[in-house]
């Protein structure tokens, strides 16, 4: 009986040895101490067996399952360690890898994606895109572009001033050309870029604009593009043929562009641009209503242009703009309008809300 106990103990020996893992060790122990395991059993069976060899028995049986129980509980701790130190080094944070890229929950804002798309455009064409501080002076915003001293924008209802010294609130200087303000357009980026290089120059201008205006189709801050382009032989021309290809590319192949007189300070001659209505023949729907879009006129204004005024060079004519060699076309749009008209947005506070009901729509 001895002897088949030694058996058993160095089997389980043996294969508590060989377990290499936490499971593996679980199993040799369901086998060799478990309920239905033979040693247990032996153990349960000493009562059996006859009295001269109870206490031997019982005494060897009981000595190798301690021993067992020992050897498994050594083993366990010794696997668990190797267990976690390999879990360790799996799961060691390389800081040297590129981080992984954000699920693409995002997208761009319509704002974003209308303003890149109008930029291809322009690009597209061989303008190059230009920049202008959002806080301008009086000189920049309004003298240099040729607005008159009696010019309505220049007023405080139509115009933010930076308080010079917000510790002692007055009233702006609105006719000190070095008063501070936030532009009112971009046009001013006009004549920074042409003091910042010579002709010829083809550039875009997207930014920020502040006017104190807010309501459905007004918001205090909005976005313009600018265009400009000056060389020794632009013509109104080209001003039609660039903004018909552009007209095109945004709102579609079929579409037409128009010029009505108008008037801009700093352009001379002022055009209005329309563009053929995208939603209706001839000013009437498919379904034969009057198109809301155009408001059954089958035009829509998209934005204001027309040929630099010599006296905007005469301010820039240091810098290379001789009136009487160069001559250019400017444009300026508003982008929010460009977007609300090609998607339908009805609200122009809808790009700011940040309601993502809205956003995910584009
Ligand atoms: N600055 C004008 C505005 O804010 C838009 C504009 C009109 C820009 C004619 C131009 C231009 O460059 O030539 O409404």
């Amino acid at each position: 009986m001895t002897e088949q106990i030694a058996n058993i103990e160095r089997a389980a020996t043996s294969a508590i040895q060989r377990a290499g893992t936490t499971q593996a060790l679980e199993d040799v122990r369901i086998q060799y101490l478990g309920r239905k395991a033979e040693l247990p059993n032996l153990l349960r069976g000493v009562a059996q067996l006859p009295p001269e060899e109870r206490a031997a028995t019982g005494k060897a049986a009981n000595q190798a399952r301690q021993r067992l129980e020992a050897a498994l509980e050594h083993k366990a701790g010794e696997l668990a360690a190797t267990e976690l130190d390999a879990r360790l080094a799996e799961d060691r944070v390389d800081i040297t890898l590129p981080g992984d890229p954000l699920p693409s929950i995002g997208r761009l804002h319509l704002m974003t994606r209308t303003r890149r798309e109008i930029e291809d455009v322009f690009v597209g064409l061989g303008f190059n895109v230009a920049e202008g501080p959002e806080i301008e002076s009086v000189y920049y915003n309004f003298d240099a572009l040729n607005h008159a001293s009696t010019h309505p924008s220049r007023l405080e209802t139509d115009t933010f001033y930076i308080e010079p010294d917000p510790a002692h609130p007055a009233p702006p200087d609105i006719f000190d050309p070095s008063t501070r303000l936030l532009r009112v357009h971009t046009s001013p980026a006009q004549i920074h870029a042409m003091e910042s290089q010579p002709p010829p120059i083809y550039i875009i201008v997207p930014g920020r604009v502040y006017r104190p205006d807010s309501d459905a189709t007004h918001t205090p801050q909005f976005h313009q593009i600018e265009g400009l382009a000056v060389d020794e032989d632009v013509t109104l021309a080209d001003l039609k043929g660039t903004l018909l290809t552009f007209a095109r590319a945004i709102f579609g192949p079929e579409r037409e562009v128009r010029l009505r007189p108008h008037f801009f300070p700093f352009t001379e001659p002022s055009v209005e641009v329309d563009v053929s209505c995208f939603n209706c023949t001839q000013g009437i729907t498919a379904d034969g209503q009057r198109c809301p879009l155009c408001k059954g006129t089958a035009w829509i204004e998209i934005l204001g242009s027309g040929m630099v005024d010599p006296n905007v060079f005469d301010h820039v004519a240091d810098h290379g703009y001789d009136p009487e060699k160069v001559q250019g076309f400017a444009f300026g749009m508003g982008i929010e309008r460009i977007a609300m008209l090609k998607h339908g947005v009805p609200d122009l506070r809808l790009f700011y809300d940040n309601d993502i009901r809205f956003l995910e729509q584009f």
